[in-house]
């Protein structure tokens, strides 16, 4: 059946672009990039931006043969530049979706502007909660076990302006355990976000008719 679906996809060359955007180490990124691989995924990743030029998704990058831009306020400190930096790779790269893996810096008005409803994020808990200012990488599982909630998970949701408020597009969900740290929360969490984005992003493209 599978095989059936890719010669679909070849066939009739239906594919989209996207880019990435991380800021950590990149294992959402290198999930997506192994359905790619795959097939399961028929899409192209044209571009990965980071803004910390050290981290794990610049060398999963290199590893996949993904154009890879740092652009920061260390590259940019001018918040003017910094934006002008970041519109140009879009201008430059245009791709029907992009998808923030692990982006830990706001993204500029001026970028959700130019993507409406095509910029997609993941979030480690169940949107709304733990979500907003303050709430990433760890500080959501120190959040979620401070409640003792007996469950948590992992929202994939469209980006607006306001921190994770944009549209719900699917949500995960996996027990919080006895005795759980954040880590351990955050590891069972991120193991249900790789299957989680690709599956989210392959329906998403579908249903905006680029697939
Ligand atoms: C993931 O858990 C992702 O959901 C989270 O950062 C981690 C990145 O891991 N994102 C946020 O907290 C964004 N608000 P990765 O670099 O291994 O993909």
């Amino acid at each position: 059946m599978k095989k059936y679906f890719l010669a679909e996809f070849i066939i009739f060359g239906l594919m989209f672009s996207f880019g990435v955007m991380a800021s950590g180490g990149g294992s959402n990124f290198k999930a997506l990039l192994s359905k790619v691989k795959e097939g399961l995924l028929p899409a192209k990743c044209l571009f990965l931006i980071v803004n910390n030029g050290d981290c794990g998704a610049v060398q999963i990058a290199k590893e996949y043969g993904v154009p890879c831009f740092h652009i920061s306020s260390k590259t940019h400190p001018d918040e003017h530049e910094y934006e002008k930096a970041l519109l140009k790779v879009f201008e430059e790269n245009p791709i029907d979706l992009l998808l923030l893996a692990g982006y830990m810096k706001k993204i500029p008005d001026s970028l959700v502007e130019k993507l409406p409803e095509r910029i997609l994020n993941i979030h480690p808990s169940l949107l709304p909660k733990y979500g907003g200012k303050g709430f990433w990488g760890l500080n959501v599982h120190r959040g979620v076990l401070e409640n003792q909630e007996k469950e948590s998970g992992a929202t994939v949701h469209l980006v607006s302006s306001e921190i994770d408020k944009g549209k719900i597009l699917a949500q995960t969900s996996v027990p919080v355990l006895e005795g759980d740290s954040p880590e351990e929360l955050a590891a069972r969490v991120l193991k249900q976000e790789h299957s989680l984005y690709w599956n989210t992003v392959l329906n998403y493209a579908k249903t905006l008719g680029l697939l």
